[in-house]
């Protein structure tokens, strides 16, 4: 029988410590599975004059990004990210994809060998010559390991309360998925895994963007009406943009949790609608609001429509996507938030008369 999997969760923010939780739980419920001790990377800040991996390792709950939910006391935190992913089998990305760039280069060539990954990370990486990279190709190019998906319906503080919801494993090797379905899957967080793993990152990053669209028709006093049309035209665009430049791009992916859900929920409940919101109300920037409003925390929607946009500029495709160039020339103060309607109206989808 295979040996028990030594697992490190790299990242520790809001999502980090909520999927920590539910590893270290399993990994006491699966001892023939997993070992014991769940290492968890922390990027070290100081909390009230302590450190913040003392603090969970004394307290075992993350005061600053999941305060008031108790983490299994198998988790540990661990300030170095080398010695936390040292020996480890699976290890669980899980940090805002601007800083995973620089957290592979530290583990490059330290990996042993046999060690995968799981990315659950939403958003893109910048390639040379303007493109975008997915972030499960650059820990994929960078440590040169296998990297599936994780991604879902899943704000982190109602993961972390245990309330019922889904979440979809892109994973093309199924024995890999089925390990990754028993290390993720409880009796409140239900997992199916499906092989288009490709679909099921891009969903994850490009909801965030229709997620400020939503923010801004809120901000704009428009109703749920409107909100439910950005949904619409957002999808739309994120099903094109999966044919586009992902060909192979099931349908089907988009009905699982990752596709259509992840959108609705990130419309309605997530950080970046709601500092979008107060972007078109207060005229304050996103970056002020970002730390005015997020105690840490990030967003992924006005940089990855950033990204984005860089490809589509640099491919002259800028028109066939005009949801996602209108959201990132409003966050780029380019475009006013009140031309936001224009681009609905307006939208390609609306001057074709039959389909
Ligand atoms: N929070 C959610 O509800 C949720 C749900 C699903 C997916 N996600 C995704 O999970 C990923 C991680 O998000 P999160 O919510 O866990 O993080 P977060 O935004 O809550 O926290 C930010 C994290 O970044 C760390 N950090 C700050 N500066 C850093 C640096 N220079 N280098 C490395 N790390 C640094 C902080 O210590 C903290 O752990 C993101 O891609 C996000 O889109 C989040």
């Amino acid at each position: 029988m295979a040996k028990p999997k030594k697992v490190c969760v790299v990242g520790s923010g809001n999502w980090g410590s909520a999927i920590a939780k539910i590893i270290g739980n399993n990994a006491l419920d699966k001892p023939e599975l997993f070992e014991r001790e769940v290492r968890m990377w922390v990027f070290e800040e100081m909390v009230d004059g302590k450190k913040l991996t003392e603090i969970i390792n004394t307290k075992h709950q993350n005061v600053k990004y999941l305060p008031d939910i108790a983490l299994p006391e198998n988790v540990v935190a661990i300030p170095d990210v080398k010695d936390a992913a040292k020996d480890a089998d699976i290890l669980v990305f899980v940090l805002p994809h601007q800083f995973v760039r620089g957290v592979c280069n530290q583990l490059k060539d330290k990996m042993k060998e046999g060690t995968v990954a799981v990315t659950l990370i939403k958003g893109f990486d910048v390639a040379e010559g303007g493109g975008i990279l997915l972030i499960s190709d650059v820990i994929r190019n960078l440590l040169n390991i296998p990297c599936a998906i994780l991604m879902g319906a899943n704000i982190a503080n109602e993961v972390a309360k245990e309330n019922y919801c889904e979440a979809t494993v892109g994973c093309k090797d199924p024995e890999l998925g089925r390990l990754h379905k028993s290390m993720f899957q409880t009796k409140y967080f239900r997992i199916v895994v499906v092989d288009d793993e490709e679909t099921v990152e891009v969903c994850g990053a490009l909801k965030n963007i229709v997620a400020v669209g939503a923010g801004f028709a809120d901000g704009l006093g428009y109703g749920d009406n409107t909100k439910a049309a950005v949904i619409r035209l957002g999808l739309m665009e994120m099903v094109k943009f999966c044919e586009v430049f992902y060909p192979g791009s099931q349908q089907s992916t988009f009905l699982e949790s990752c596709g259509v859900a992840d959108l609705v929920t990130t419309c309605y409940g997530g950080r970046n609608r709601r500092v979008s919101e107060a972007y078109v109300r207060t005229g304050k920037t996103i970056e002020q609001l970002e730390a005015e409003m997020l105690n840490g925390q990030k967003l992924q929607g006005p940089p990855t429509a950033d990204e984005v946009n860089v490809m589509l500029k640099n491919k002259k495709m800028e028109d066939r996507f005009p949801l996602f160039t209108a959201i990132h020339r409003i966050c780029k103060g380019e475009l006013p938030a009140t031309k936001f309607l224009d681009c609905l109206k307006n939208h390609p989808e609306h001057m074709i008369s039959h389909k």
